[in-house]
């Protein structure tokens, strides 16, 4: 039978299986609208009886089958799966793929499962659809800096539609570790260091692939499964080595680490990935309190726990295991359900269960899981819906896909100096030199984790320079310097062009792969002779005719914080590009130029030095905060102890003003909420956008809380001159602490206000809780 259209497929076959399979017999009845209104798919008592239906006819083999994620391999035509896959499927020996996807290819494969295994139970296929599939949107630190929640939310979405129209079900995403250490190379993939402003990232990525809230969204042929990753704090790796062993205390995993991923709990998220470190000497993979008593019974968390690639496995170097089949039953006794890549269930568990080392129930309710989360997605429906090629060929690269990628590029962008209005550059320039190894770097551009991206359809800053510009004005390209090595041959030529032409960009930082899992860096610093290159180029260019007037600008391209005082004293602007996808180049242009008015402001605060780390904005007081006056209090000898840019830092090309912060009432119960509202006029001479801060600190409480913490925030666009009264509702989860105890709780008495544009210019104004403490939440489960 020739395959034409996929609902035609599983329409001719099933009636004929499903009568003869009885526990089936249930299933027939299933549709996709089958759940009541405010039910997902996923958490729905429907989910619950079809996979109890399959599960009665599972052999053991099949049933841990399910729990076993194979990775594809890259060949030449994309793709495919392991020696053996195939083989596997009509088995039921595999549940999932990872790294798999192309609408034919995927097609083929769950027609091997519907048609040639026993149960004719349809796979999934996942992949790492981090910041987008084909069409590339900033990498996440970049989108986190535009604070723009709905802006985020939006790039997941597209992303899920090009994701899903390629056969894709479920990405490993969102990632939402804090991250207080840019040595850290994967602060790129996330949303750095505050979690407020993470835990709302979150919340919209989770949204944005899923299709809605809740997993509401679960079940149209355009929505994916989401992970929230990796649970949990592997950003708090210890000396920004990846995989490193995290020392927290319970403290600040509640109050810092963990909001991120309650938040996409609480979104809906059908899956979260464990992860790799330990904490505090438990492997998060081992960890039934990280996965039963916190994820599980205090969160209410009904979707599915991933393993990490090989995590279980790795619990034998953690030495916590001494063979696979001790991993296995560690890690399943924890709850993490699906086995990603190495096949240690696969192998061991049904031995495990015969030899009573794990009972059966156990099994029984991770396949569970996994079954409703191929419920959830309508694949018991038509298996076949995710591989239609008019969707992939209508949505690969869609003009509205890449149209939102260049919204989303500009909104990222953080101007970090502009001295005497450098920026904008005007177009009508007669020469304009283009100098840094990064200029014509189209890979870079993109970022890392790019999916199926490719570099040839992204538009490096040279590109995007080019195509701004009209044929009278000369470009001078020169490299140089490469990006990570002391070569300093190319500093010559920079210099030259720096002196001939009418304006300089400076393109410099980091190769995409130089953030990014285990890319991590001793130094935050520029890499190689870059930050020679750039002040021997200040140098020719302000020394040049005419040059203490020549504009120059540096661009960075990085995915985490860098150390660069120098260039910040130097230059006299600065812009942070990080990484952002297919529309790298149109975006920088479109600021160089002055067609966009940048308004992103720093998702993490920027050392001056590696020696600084960690530094965030939202330290707490110590008993003896800096004083310069003061020997005995705490700073450096050798460094301020201030940052080079603080968090939530970020200029425009016009200016804004903040008046009148106030609440609506100077007292309020625990149990009450207040407006805080603060007026913002753009006082400048062009329209710009502003991220308006809203930050809070309980003046004195049970423990020492942070100096301030972020508790809300708003992109706003104002025309000049325009004034907006910008307002928040802050009720009693803005104002809650862990007390002593570790109870959720308000307690009463003074709290300040900030607001303003940045964590360190900021408005103040005060008001009282009265009363008694509110308790929020019991204390938090023990730690074991
Ligand atoms: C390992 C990474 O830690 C994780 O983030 C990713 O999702 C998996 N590999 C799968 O690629």
């Amino acid at each position: 039978m020739r395959l034409t259209t996929n609902h035609h497929l599983y329409g001719e076959i099933m009636p004929r299986i499903w009568p003869i399979i009885s526990g089936y017999a249930a299933l027939a009845a299933v549709t996709v609208n089958a759940q009541t209104p405010r039910e997902s798919r996923l958490t729905s008592a429907r989910a619950s009886q079809v996979a109890d239906s399959i599960l009665r006819l599972m052999t053991l083999e099949e049933k841990i089958g399910q729990l076993n994620q194979l990775p594809g391999m890259g060949t030449q035509t994309g793709p495919r799966v392991p020696e053996g896959g195939e083989a596997l499927v009509r088995s039921g020996g595999v549940g999932s793929f990872l790294g798999i996807f192309g609408v034919e290819y995927t097609r083929e494969l769950q027609r091997i499962a519907i048609r040639e295994s026993r149960l004719k139970i349809p796979l999934l296929f996942a992949n790492d659809i981090i910041h987008g599939f084909r069409t590339i949107y900033p990498v996440s630190i970049a989108e986190a800096a535009s604070f723009d929640s709905a802006r985020v939310e939006a790039s997941a979405r597209l992303s899920a539609v090009e994701a899903t129209a390629h056969g894709l079900h479920w990405t490993f995403a969102p990632m939402v570790d804090i991250a207080r250490d840019p040595r850290w190379g994967r602060i790129v993939e996330g949303a750095g260091e505050d979690p407020w402003l993470g835990s709302v990232m979150a919340a919209a990525r989770v949204r944005g692939f899923q299709g809605g809230d809740h997993g509401l969204g679960l079940g149209a042929p355009d929505a994916m499964l989401a992970t929230a990753k990796h649970f949990a704090a592997y950003g708090g790796a210890e000396g920004g080595r990846d995989y490193n062993s995290v020392e927290l205390t319970e403290r600040t995993l509640w109050e810092t680490y963990l909001p991120p991923y309650e938040a996409a709990v609480k979104a809906g998220a059908a899956t979260v990935m464990s992860s790799f470190n330990d904490i505090g000497g438990i492997p998060a993979h081992s960890s039934e309190w990280l996965l039963g008593d916190v994820l599980r019974a205090r969160w209410g968390f009904k979707g599915a726990v991933v393993s990490d690639w090989g995590g279980i496995g790795e619990l034998i170097p953690h030495r916590v295991a001494a063979n696979k089949r001790d991993a296995g039953i560690l890690a399943l006794r924890a709850g993490v359900d699906i086995d990603m890549s190495d096949a240690v269930y696969a192998d061991n568990m049904a031995a495990a269960v015969r030899a009573g080392q794990i009972p059966i129930a156990l099994i029984d309710s991770s396949v569970r899981r996994m079954l409703r989360l191929k419920y959830a997605l309508g694949l018991f429906d038509d298996p076949f819906r995710f591989n239609d090629v008019a969707r992939e060929r209508r949505y690969t690269l869609a003009p509205e896909h890449l149209a939102a990628a260049r919204i989303a590029a500009r909104e990222g962008i953080v101007l970090l100096k502009n001295a005497n209005k450098t920026l904008p550059l005007r177009k009508n320039l007669r020469t304009i030199a283009v100098i840094g190894p990064l200029a014509d770097d189209a890979r870079a551009a993109l970022g890392g984790w790019a999916a199926d991206g490719r570099p040839e359809e992204a538009i490096s800053v040279l590109a995007g320079i080019r195509a701004a510009l009209g044929p009278s004005t000369r470009i001078i390209q020169v490299r140089g310097a490469p990006v990570d090595t002391a070569d300093t041959s190319g500093f010559a030529g920079a210099r030259s062009a720096a002196s001939e032409a009418d304006a300089v960009v400076l393109v410099i930082g980091e190769r995409e792969d130089m953030t990014g899992e285990a890319s991590n860096r001793a130094s935050i610093e520029l890499p190689g002779s870059q930050r020679d290159l750039a002040l021997a180029v200040i140098r020719a260019a302000r020394q040049s005719p005419g040059g203490e007037n020549k504009p120059l600008v540096a661009v960075l391209m990085n995915g985490r914080p860098l150390a660069v005082p120098e260039l910040a004293r130097e230059a006299p602007a600065l812009v942070e590009s990080w990484f952002l996808g297919n529309q790298h180049g149109t975006a920088v242009a479109d600021v160089l130029f002055g067609d966009y008015n940048p308004g992103g402001k720093l998702p993490v605060t920027f050392p001056r030095a590696t020696g600084q780390i960690p530094i965030y904005y939202n330290h707490r007081s110590t008993g003896r905060p800096p004083d310069s006056a003061n020997h005995y209090t705490s700073k450096y000898l050798d460094l301020p102890w201030t940052p080079l840019f603080p968090f939530g830092y970020g200029l425009s090309y016009t200016t804004f003003a903040y008046t009148n912060l106030r609440a609506s009432a100077a007292t309020i119960r625990a149990r009450d909420s207040l407006v805080v509202s603060v007026d913002v006029r753009n006082s400048g001479d062009r329209a710009g956008d502003e991220v308006v801060q809203l930050y809070i600190r309980d003046d004195v409480a049970s423990v020492a809380e942070p100096v301030k913490a972020l508790k809300g925030f708003r992109r706003i666009t104002l025309q000049p001159g325009e004034t907006r009264t910008v307002t928040f509702r802050i009720g009693p989860d803005a104002l809650a602490l862990y007390d002593r105890r570790m109870r959720r709780v308000v307690e009463p008495g003074s709290f300040t206000l900030f607001a303003g544009t940045s964590s360190d210019d900021v408005l103040t104004a005060r008001f009282e809780v009265t009363g008694d403490t509110l308790v929020l939440a019991p204390p938090t489960p023990r730690f074991r």
